[in-house]
């Protein structure tokens, strides 16, 4: 099966004039002298769906950005999200290093149609290299006159895990620490909520989990405009929408995703990397094409889509790589980051080492989300070494019923979907931990990647410190972030 290539340039773009030479700027062009409600249509006929993670439809938002929007006083902003935060994701960085320009060229079509007067590439300090990249791309473009009537800034942010959530974003954006919002960025954007309660008082019905808030309707005396933030792969599909149309996007992918996904295969496979399919692509050719399948005499166990969504099992690899058909089998498609585990992995080391990656990067200010989340990591470390008995397993259950009840963002649920996942269909494996006919295993790091550098990929060893509070500090000071002066939160 052959990757191909719509997003993720084969090879590096040197020079915003080679863009240009490439058939670049044409998308940019076209949206400038096009009816902006036109080129949202065209999104929306493309079918084109987030590439961050949640999978909505992306002309549907820009709409409602823009309808928003109008008649505002502070004027939209459009935000694009490079946080990339996601354990085996490696994407964004890749389409950012190969071809800066594309993905500015879509953030500056987003800007135009809704309206926005600027455009912030949030990124993190810890991406230096993608980040020089970036930056150089943006002055060529001021340099050229694209930026005229809409300035482009980069922001480095913070490291955390929570940063790359959408409200969480903003809040950084606006110089406090990276804490989710309650309401969504496309009812209000950045320069505009000042403090959480304020957001609060705006929300229609908070239900049983702020994340699946009902928006409020326009008019609500707002002087501010929504925000759009949208994933760096997904504004980089937009130019050649808007230049191809609707119906060339379609031509490849499905009918419920439209198009290509660009995918990162790492764990336990030949080499890691990364490289763009169609979607609906069995996740067999994913792994193959992209990681080279399997190490010689080994067998794959699970795939786990970030530390986001459900377990895949070896009998279910034929799963097409799609958002309809990930749902089919209970799973998410994510961001396309597929971590390979095979016969010698430990589940009960990987649940553990999801736990803590989601238990040290939650803020806290959902109680559950935090203590749940700690007491999940301890409880799975003591199946890892083999010290665990059945009353833990009944308390894993116990906390998953509940982790995120009332939570304000996605991360909460992460916990449930992945280690109730690991619960249900690698409970033998953790039972011969209980009873101790398999001997204790080592710890296993989930954490973002730092690199694929050659065919390995490297992951932040850093987290293996990382404390509870967000500090490196040899003791967790038993406090929640929160809690602690916002000048300390780690960069
Ligand atoms: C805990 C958490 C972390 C996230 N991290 C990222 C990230 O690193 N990059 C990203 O694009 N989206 C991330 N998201 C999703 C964003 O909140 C948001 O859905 C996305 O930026 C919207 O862009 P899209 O519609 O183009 O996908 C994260 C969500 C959660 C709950
Ligand atoms: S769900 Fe977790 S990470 Fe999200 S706001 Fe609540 S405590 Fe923080």
């Amino acid at each position: 099966m052959s990757l191909i290539p719509r997003t993720l340039a084969p090879t590096p773009v040197a020079s915003l004039q080679e863009h240009l030479d490439l058939g670049g700027g044409r998308g940019l062009e076209v949206a400038r002298r096009s009816d902006p409600a036109r080129v949202i249509a065209m999104i929306e006929e493309s079918g084109l769906r987030a590439r961050g993670g949640a999978g909505a439809l992306c002309g549907e938002k820009w709409r409602r950005v823009r309808a928003y929007g109008r008649g505002a006083v502070v004027r939209s902003s459009v935000i694009v999200n490079a946080a990339e935060g996601e354990p085996g994701s490696f994407k964004d960085r890749a389409i950012l290093w190969r071809n800066p320009y594309r993905v500015l060229e879509g953030a500056l079509i987003a800007a135009t149609v809704v309206g926005a007067e600027d455009v912030v590439v949030a990124t993190k300090r810890m991406h230096t290299v993608v980040n020089r990249r970036t930056n150089t791309a943006i002055e060529e473009l001021r340099a050229a006159g694209w930026l005229e009537g809409i300035d482009v800034e980069i922001f480095e942010g913070p490291n955390e895990y929570l940063y790359g959530e959408e409200t969480a974003m903003l809040e950084a954006i606006d110089g406090r620490p990276p804490f989710p919002r309650i309401v969504p960025p496309h009812r209000h954007g950045i320069h505009e909520v000042a403090s959480r309660s304020c957001a609060v008082d705006e929300v229609d019905d908070v239900g049983a989990s702020t994340v699946y808030v009902e928006l409020a309707g326009p008019g609500s005396g707002s002087i501010g405009a929504p925000t759009l933030v949208n994933n760096v792969e997904t504004l980089a599909n937009v130019p050649a929408i808007v230049v191809e149309g609707p119906q060339w996007f379609r031509s490849v992918g499905t009918d419920e995703s439209p198009g290509s996904l660009v995918c990162t295969v790492t764990g336990a496979t030949r080499h890691h990397g990364v490289g763009e399919v169609p979607m609906g692509t069995p996740l067999s050719h994913v792994i193959e094409s992209i990681g080279g399948g399997p190490a010689e005499g080994r067998s794959i166990k699970a795939v786990m889509g970030g530390a986001a969504t459900p377990l895949l099992t070896a009998d279910q690899l034929d799963t097409p790589v799609s958002n309809e058909g990930m749902a089919r089998v209970g799973a998410r498609l994510g961001c396309g980051g597929f971590i390979v585990f095979d016969d010698h992995d430990d589940m009960a080391a990987v649940a553990e080492g999801v736990a803590r990656f989601l238990s040290v990067e939650s803020c806290g200010l959902c109680v559950p989300c935090k203590e749940d989340g700690l007491a999940l990591t301890e409880l799975f470390g003591r199946i890892r070494r083999s010290q665990a008995d059945d009353r833990d397993l009944a308390a894993i259950r116990d906390h998953l019923r509940t982790i995120d009840d009332g939570a304000r963002c996605g991360l909460a649920a992460q916990y449930r979907l992945v280690l109730q996942s690991i619960l249900d269909k690698f409970g033998a494996e953790l039972a011969a931990h209980v009873d101790g006919t398999v001997p204790a295993a080592s710890p296993v790091l989930v954490a973002t990647i730092v690199d694929i550098n050659g065919s390995r990929a490297t992951l932040d060893e850093s987290h293996r410190q990382k404390q509870p509070d967000w500090t490196f500090e040899a003791r967790w000071s038993g406090k929640f972030p929160p809690e602690r002066q916002p000048a300390a939160v780690s960069s």
